[in-house]
């Protein structure tokens, strides 16, 4: 059985009392599931993070293009390793509303590898440069964020392999209007090994629906 990473990317959503609530109903929801060769990765907000207390995996959903310093308002390598295992690294939103370039893409790539934190570099299609050492990627093209119309599960196979014959890339996964309806049209094909879920990984019932159907 492949492996599969199913994440959730909370973005700009939830208050640590809402959090706890989802980690609970979620838990309670899968419980009996069988997750032997799925990795389930959070990634709430900063400041969430310290706060959730979950046998899933958590993950930052930015990292400083910086060390530790004098840098207001940015939180480092160092600061995120203390709580997370992965680090999401430019998703559309970012470089659409927040300019962010492939030079500090590659820079939070550096940062994240500093403090062995594991990148999921976010691309919009097969041409996105990918900065070198980048073990998983995520292809998300931009029409598919957050609109209800998803990627052809065909497209996103040959777009993954693409990734896979140019680069040293190991795992790509998909994200774009996921569902629970959705999800196994991706998730069986050879070479897609996850799926990264914005909107749907809000209601916990729907996020468990989707590990369960993944
Ligand atoms: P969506 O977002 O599932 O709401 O389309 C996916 C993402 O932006 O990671």
């Amino acid at each position: 059985m492949k492996k599969l990473f199913i994440v959730a990317n909370w973005k700009s959503n939830l208050t640590s009392s809402q959090a706890n609530e989802w980690v609970q109903a979620l838990e309670a929801s899968i419980k009996n599931q069988e997750l032997e060769n799925k990795e389930v990765i959070l990634f709430p907000s900063f400041t969430l993070l310290s706060n959730i207390h979950s046998s899933l995996q958590l993950g930052a959903q930015n990292i400083s293009p910086f060390d530790e310093g004098a840098y207001t308002g940015e939180v480092n390598g160092k600061q995120i390793k203390e709580f997370a295992k992965y680090v999401l690294i430019g998703h559309s939103e970012r470089r659409k509303h927040f300019f962010e370039e492939e030079k500090i893409v590659e820079r939070k790539v550096e940062m994240a590898k500093k403090y062995d934190l594991i990148p999921i570099v976010c691309v919009q299609d097969a041409k996105t440069p990918i900065p070198s050492d980048v073990t998983i990627v995520a292809y998300e093209p931009v029409f598919a964020i957050g609109t209800g119309t998803p990627d052809t599960p065909e497209n996103a196979e040959q777009v993954a392999r693409e990734i896979k014959e140019k680069s040293q890339v190991q795992y790509v996964l998909y994200g774009g209007s996921i569902d629970s309806m959705n999800v196994k049209t991706f998730t069986q094909r050879p070479t897609i090994d996850g799926v990264l879920v914005g909107s749907s990984s809000l209601d916990p019932q729907e996020f468990s629906a989707i590990i369960n159907h993944a």
